[in-house]
């Protein structure tokens, strides 16, 4: 039986888990902390697939690719839309439900879509509803998972990734996890729990994205990369890291949600310190702009007018209308001191998620034999240098399905994997050595313990949004370098130290990459170096 080691349970980890266990696998699925804390839940607007009258598939693909400035890769896009009816309806039958109006499945719209095509459920709990409903079909599948687990790194052997390294926490339950099954070496205990060897047929990493890179983010504590760095860390390919989407309307308190751009999506307006709608100077979309585009206007006004924030107008929508629509919302608005019925809220930009990631094949293959990418730890391509709204979720499920099918497929023919194909239009880099070798990040050869601090979180996260956020230049890239390289990463004894490691190991990567690509384009500003070459369609002419 094929043994498949899942690390990661949001959306894409646990699709890969049910459908991998459908066609016979024997499945193991780790997470960091408990089943819920990762980015899925925390998803409010929706999920975005062209099942409603009067869309199409190639709309939503035309959307995706225009708000992705070009870069994205047309065969994934399409992969991502043709195929997402149909995880739409298999959502369903995992029992998710989906909210309605009176024309059935409610519909609502987000920035940058032709047409309105957002799922939601719970109003603005959509990712919860989700989670919860595979989680649910998890368990009574008898999947197993391991919570309180955490990637350490891959076993690579002969250059076929074999299992993963995995420290499980004291006091998890691991029960069942099989033996590694190594001759020869044996469970190391740490102090805060047991280093162990998982061996597996084929290893995903659903692992989700790095928010935590930057001092502020929408994401949860969980999402500090450990996929993609343990990824590159074992030679797989991994691009497009400079593309970090930033969300314009993140509440301005510390601890409290972002505000769903499906808020605007219903006709909420983004006002500056004077009260004027500037987005309308920007872009002729206003609010529904592609969101790097009205992340970028928001953060520029903020600079205009002292760091102040902006602030988002929902008052027209009416206090019923956004008790029900926005529950969740409604009710940390008012628990933050808003009443946002009666007057506009104070909003920022914060880190939200990442366009790159570890490069994929339309089946989800990384460049290891053996190692398999979902999800936010995914590059597929579908994103380009900026993702559309609410199409994340889809993408979770459209290749996760595609992965378990591949993983199945191998085994049963026990092919070797092909490796990644590289679309030549998406403009993804792979991080190379001067000589061609692929980079392996991390504590580079020079920089000895001996002549470095170790890493300090709350300083790498300020140094990632002071010269690598929303705008960056060579020079501020350049002194972002240069604190990263006063410091070394700590030996991955407990979950902290794993992620300290992974985080300045990817700041690095994603200083390199933001330094590569001297050019401006999507969620990439480089205040330094003008438009890319790939121009962003006229919205007069996308519009139809
Ligand atoms: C939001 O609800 O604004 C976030 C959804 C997404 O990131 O796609």
């Amino acid at each position: 039986m094929t043994a498949v080691l899942v690390v990661g349970s949001g959306i894409a980890g646990l699709w890969t888990a049910i459908r991998a266990a459908e066609a016979g696998c024997d499945v193991t699925v780790v997470t960091k902390a408990a089943v819920g804390e990762g980015s899925t839940p925390w998803a409010q607007g929706g999920i975005a697939a062209a099942v409603f009258a009067g869309d199409a598939a190639a709309r939503h693909a035309a959307d995706t690719l225009a708000a992705g400035a070009g870069l994205g890769d047309p065969d994934a896009v399409d992969v991502l839309t043709t195929q997402g009816p149909a995880r739409i309806r298999d959502l369903i039958r995992f029992g998710v439900a989906f909210d309605r109006d009176e024309s059935g499945i409610a519909r609502g719209l987000e920035a940058a879509h032709s047409r309105a095509r957002i799922l939601h459920a719970g109003g603005d709990a959509t990712g919860a509803a989700i989670e919860a409903a595979l989680v649910g079909t998890v368990r009574r599948r008898g999947i197993r998972v391991i919570e309180h687990a955490t990637l350490v790194d891959l076993a690579v052997e002969g250059g076929r990734v074999v299992g993963a390294t995995v420290l499980v926490e004291d006091g998890a339950d691991a029960a069942g996890v099989p033996d590694s099954g190594t001759p020869g070496r044996t469970d190391a205990a740490t102090g805060v729990g047991t280093m162990r060897e998982l061996r597996a047929d084929a290893v995903v990493l659903a692992t989700g994205g790095a928010g935590v890179l930057y001092a502020h983010t929408t994401n949860p504590d969980v999402a500090t990369g450990d996929g993609v760095a343990a990824a590159a860390r074992a030679g797989a390919e991994v691009a497009d890291l400079e593309f970090v989407q930033f969300h314009p309307t993140a509440l301005a308190v510390p601890g409290t949600p972002l505000i769903s751009e499906a808020v605007r999506g219903e006709g909420a307006v983004i006002r500056d310190a004077t009260g004027r709608r500037f987005l309308l100077d920007v872009d002729p979309r206003g609010e529904l702009a592609p969101r790097d585009v009205v992340a970028r206007a928001v953060w520029r006004r903020m600079a205009e007018q002292g760091g102040e924030p902006v602030r988002l107008d929902a008052t027209a929508l009416g206090a019923e209308f956004l008790a029900r629509r926005f529950p969740s919302l409604d009710r940390a608005c008012r628990a933050a001191g808003f009443d946002w019925s009666r007057d506009p809220v104070p909003i920022v930009p914060a880190a939200h998620y990442a366009m790159g990631g570890i490069v994929t094949d339309l089946d989800g293959r990384s460049s290891l034999p053996g190692l398999w990418a979902v999800g936010e730890a995914a590059r597929t391509g579908v994103h380009g240098a900026n993702r559309l709204a609410s199409n994340s979720l889809l993408e979770g499920a459209v290749f996760a399905e595609r992965a378990a099918a591949s993983i199945a497929g191998a085994a049963a023919s026990a092919a070797p994997p092909a490796g990644p194909r590289i679309a030549a239009s998406t403009g993804g880099r792979i991080l190379r050595h001067a000589d061609g070798r692929r980079a392996a990040p991390g504590v580079s050869p020079e920089n000895s313990s001996a002549t470095t601090r170790p890493v300090d979180r709350d300083d790498l996260r300020r140094v990632m949004w002071d010269h690598v956020g929303l705008e960056r230049d060579a020079s501020g890239l350049a002194e972002a370098s240069a604190r990263l390289d006063g410091w070394h990463a700590p030996d991955p004894v407990d979950r902290r130290s794993v992620e300290d490691r992974n985080l300045l190991d990817l700041a690095r990567l994603t200083v390199a990459a933001a330094l590569a690509r001297a050019e401006s384009v999507g969620a990439h500003t480089r205040t330094d170096a003008p438009a890319g070459a790939a121009h962003r369609p006229n919205p007069e002419r996308q519009a139809a």
